[in-house]
């Protein structure tokens, strides 16, 4: 089967793309990394694409006067890498709804709690003053309000009652890179569908056990 072309955009230092390129360095990963797009110059994650060899560019929004055609900009080399999924890795903008309908069930992003819980900044921060016992991370398709839409793949992480945001965001983090390239290869194989804004994928197990925090 052809690997599906993928392109990452990122803001920041890109762990979660380091993850995806390493899974897709694997032969029989059903994706490649055809492009790394960066809104901001000089983001950490640029060096994770070139020490893979993948092509990389920078879009600037601070170039352009809407987001309009800051997109469009972004969406030039990304149709021209041939890639026809896209992962939101740590990118810090908020995609338009015009921009979502044209990849209507081809974005996915990470997000850093068990959705929809926490959208938004500060996740870890607001999961320990809510009291969680678990957050977690979710990968889901995009949708044009923040951190919405069909959840393909959710882990859980228990809190510890000493974190603070830093370790439970380092805990988190660990899961995300599991979960990330997991969720790109079930779409990018089709064994997923988007049936009435929830996902159903073929051949999946969910496990039987539960979790307890605390365990006694
Ligand atoms: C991750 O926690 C991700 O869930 C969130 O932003 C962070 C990006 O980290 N959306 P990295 O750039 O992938 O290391």
């Amino acid at each position: 089967m052809a690997r599906r072309k993928v392109a990452v955009l990122i803001s920041g230092r890109g762990s979660n793309l380091r993850a995806l390129l390493d899974a897709a360095a694997a032969p029989d990963f059903p994706a490649e990394i055809a492009l790394v797009v960066s809104n901001v110059p000089g983001a950490g994650g640029l060096a994770h694409a070139a020490l893979a060899g993948v092509p990389a560019v920078t879009v600037d929004h601070r170039d352009f006067s809407d987001r309009d055609s800051f997109e469009r900009a972004m969406e030039g080399p990304i149709r021209d890498s041939g890639a026809d999924l896209i992962c939101l890795a740590g990118f810090m903008r908020l995609m338009s709804a015009g921009f979502v309908e044209r990849w209507w069930d081809r974005i996915l992003n990470i997000h850093p709690s068990l959705l929809p819980s926490f959208r938004g900044l500060d996740t870890h921060a607001r999961a320990l003053a809510a009291g969680v016992r678990f957050s977690g991370c979710t990968v889901h398709f995009v949708r044009p309000a923040m951190d919405d839409g069909p959840i393909i793949v959710q882990a859980a992480v228990p809190v510890h009652a000493d974190d603070d945001a830093e370790r439970l965001a380092g805990r988190v983090l660990l899961a995300e890179h599991r979960c990330y390239p997991m969720a790109l290869r079930l779409v990018a194989s089709g064994r997923v569908r988007v049936v009435e804004e929830r996902v159903a994928v073929d051949g999946a197990a969910a496990p039987e056990a539960f979790l307890l925090n605390p365990e006694g």
